[in-house]
């Protein structure tokens, strides 16, 4: 099976890029699943209902979020009506709208969706490690093969998370610091991992973003209004091919630009 996870979408110009071209890439690439996460996509603070709606037309089968996810309003009802489409992280309270996992069925193979937040430099939400474990039990014997969406500012903390979950779940990637990292590598236990996809779209700006908007509050400290950047939009992604036979294991990771 070959899942891809695309990296984070910022502004409507990614959604764009993508419904133009992402349908091809998936044929070209034989890919079985894809995965995006898309909190930046409506204008870099969040993603609203209609654009979360183009982003699964595009050729996305799974839309994950993480500190932005409630950034657009209309975006709750959204996320407990499309549950299995849209996942927030899972260790945001409890009384959040929307669910942080989901099993979604790929060719016959029952592949378990998770989405968590890191807390190191972030928002201080349930302990990921603990949440994970949880899931993990609470889904056993409902899932063959699982994947995750670490949205994640630190390093650290996600390679600890790839090596905490290697050989329980196939497939974990980090997102949110939207420049790919180049550490892709199939962990001992047969985890396809990679700290960071890196970003989907205008590549002109700071992470996506106006430079001059963010050069100006880093020369100030004063607070200044962000846009999307300028420039030739690129897609950042990882593409995990996982054996389909048991033990199920990641055999393969490959960072992939379009
Ligand atoms: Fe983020």
């Amino acid at each position: 099976m070959k899942i891809l996870a695309i990296g984070d979408l910022v502004g409507r110009r990614s959604i764009e890029y993508l419904s133009g071209c992402l349908w091809r890439v998936r044929s070209k690439l034989g890919v079985d699943f894809v995965v995006a996460n898309g909190e930046n996509a409506t204008e870099i603070h969040g993603l609203s209902a209609k654009d979360a709606e183009a982003i699964l037309h595009s050729g996305v089968d799974l839309i994950t979020l993480g500190n932005h996810a409630f950034g657009c309003r209309d975006i709750g009802a959204y996320l407990d009506d499309n549950s299995h489409a849209i996942l927030r992280p899972a260790n945001y309270p409890a009384l959040c709208p929307g669910m942080g996992c989901a099993v979604r069925e790929v060719g016959g193979v029952r592949l378990l969706c998770m989405n968590l937040s890191g807390t190191s430099f972030m928002d201080q939400l349930d302990n990921p490690f603990g949440v994970v474990d949880r899931l993990l039990d609470s889904q056993r014997g409902r899932y063959d093969l699982a994947l995750l969406d670490f949205h994640a500012e630190a390093t650290s903390e996600k390679v600890a998370m790839g090596l905490y979950l290697d050989g329980r779940v196939q497939v974990v990637f980090g997102t949110h610091t939207h420049v790919a990292t180049a550490d892709e590598r199939v962990l001992p236990g047969g985890t396809g991992y990679i700290t960071d996809l890196g970003m989907t779209g205008p590549t002109g700006g700071v992470l996506g973003t106006d430079s001059q908007a963010v050069i100006q509050r880093f020369c100030t400290r004063m607070p200044t209004r962000f846009t999307v950047a300028d420039g030739p939009v690129e897609a950042h992604a990882a593409l995990f091919t996982v054996s389909e036979e048991k033990p199920w294991r990641c055999v393969r990771v490959e960072r992939v630009v379009f």
